[in-house]
C-alpha cells in the first residue's frame, strides 16, 4: 500500500552578499505551511521545504529548512524523482549576489551597485525531468494575473498553476487570507475565494487529489 507523496516548497529564500546582508522578499511561508498540514492531515506523506521564517516548523509533518535559491534546490532535487505531487509555494529569489562575502564587507567597501546574477529556476529545471509527477506552481502578481499564469503554466511544463494578486486587499504576502485562481492543464479555472490559509490549504488538497488520485485509490491507500 503506498501513500501520496507530497512534496511542498513554502517561503522565500535570502541570498547572502555576506553574512549579515541579503536580497530577500515578503513571504512568510504561512501558504506552504497550511498546504503541508493539510496534505498531512489528508494522510499523505508529507515533506515541506522551507525558507527563513518566523514561524514554527508545523508539527507533524518533516520539514527541511533552507536558506537560499541553491539550497532549496539541493533538498527539493533529492526528493523529487520519488514524490507523487510537488506543490512549489515557495517565493524563490530571481536573484542573488554573484560573489558571496564571508566576511561582513566594511560599509566603505561595500559596492552599492548591486552585482547579481540569475538563481536557479528550481521549478523549470525540476520539470525537464518529470515523469508521472504532478506539478504545481505558484504565480503571486501585481496584474496580468491570467496572461503571466497561463505563461508559467506553458513554460515551466505544470499540471496546475495557483495565482493571486499580491499588491492590493486583503490577501497575498504574510497575510493569513489568501484568494487563489487555479488554471489546470486542461483549460479549466477554479476560483478559491478569500479564507484563512488553513482553509485554502484543504481546499487545494481536496482539489489536487480529486484531480490526479482519485483514479488511483487501490494504490494510494491512507
Ligand atoms: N520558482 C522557482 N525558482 C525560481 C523562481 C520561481 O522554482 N528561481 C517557482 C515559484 O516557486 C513559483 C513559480 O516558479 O511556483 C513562479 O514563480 P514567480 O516568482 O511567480 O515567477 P518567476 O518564474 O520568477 O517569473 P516572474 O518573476 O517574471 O513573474
Amino acid at each position: 500500500m503506498k501513500k501520496v507523496k507530497c512534496l511542498i516548497s513554502g517561503g522565500a529564500t535570502r541570498e547572502h552578499f555576506d553574512p549579515v546582508r541579503y536580497i530577500s522578499n515578503p513571504a512568510t511561508g504561512k501558504m506552504g505551511i497550511a498546504i503541508a498540514k493539510a496534505s498531512a492531515r489528508k494522510g499523505w506523506d508529507t515533506t515541506l521545504v522551507l525558507g527563513p521564517t518566523f514561524l514554527p516548523n508545523p508539527e507533524g509533518v518533516e520539514t527541511i529548512n533552507v536558506t537560499s535559491a541553491d539550497d532549496m534546490f539541493e533538498a527539493l532535487d533529492k526528493l523529487f524523482d520519488s514524490c507523487d505531487i510537488l506543490i512549489m509555494s515557495a517565493a524563490v529569489s530571481d536573484m542573488k549576489p554573484r560573489v558571496r562575502k564571508g566576511t561582513k564587507v566594511k560599509k566603505g567597501d561595500i559596492n552599492f551597485n548591486v552585482d547579481c546574477v540569475p538563481t536557479i529556476d528550481i521549478l523549470k529545471t525540476l520539470s525537464m525531468r518529470k515523469k508521472n509527477q504532478r506539478l504545481v506552481g505558484f504565480a503571486a502578481e501585481t496584474d496580468n494575473l491570467e496572461s503571466y499564469a497561463l505563461r508559467k503554466l506553458e513554460e515551466k511544463n505544470l499540471d496546475c498553476v495557483a495565482a493571486n494578486i499580491v499588491n492590493s486587499g486583503e490577501g497575498g504576502f504574510g497575510s493569513d487570507k489568501n484568494e487563489i485562481i487555479l488554471f489546470m492543464r486542461d483549460g479549466t479555472r477554479r476560483f478559491l475565494t478569500m479564507s484563512s490559509k488553513h482553509v485554502i490549504g484543504d481546499e487545494l488538497i481536496d482539489i489536487f487529489e480529486k484531480e490526479y488520485f482519485a483514479d488511483s485509490t487501490e494504490l494510494y491507500t491512507l
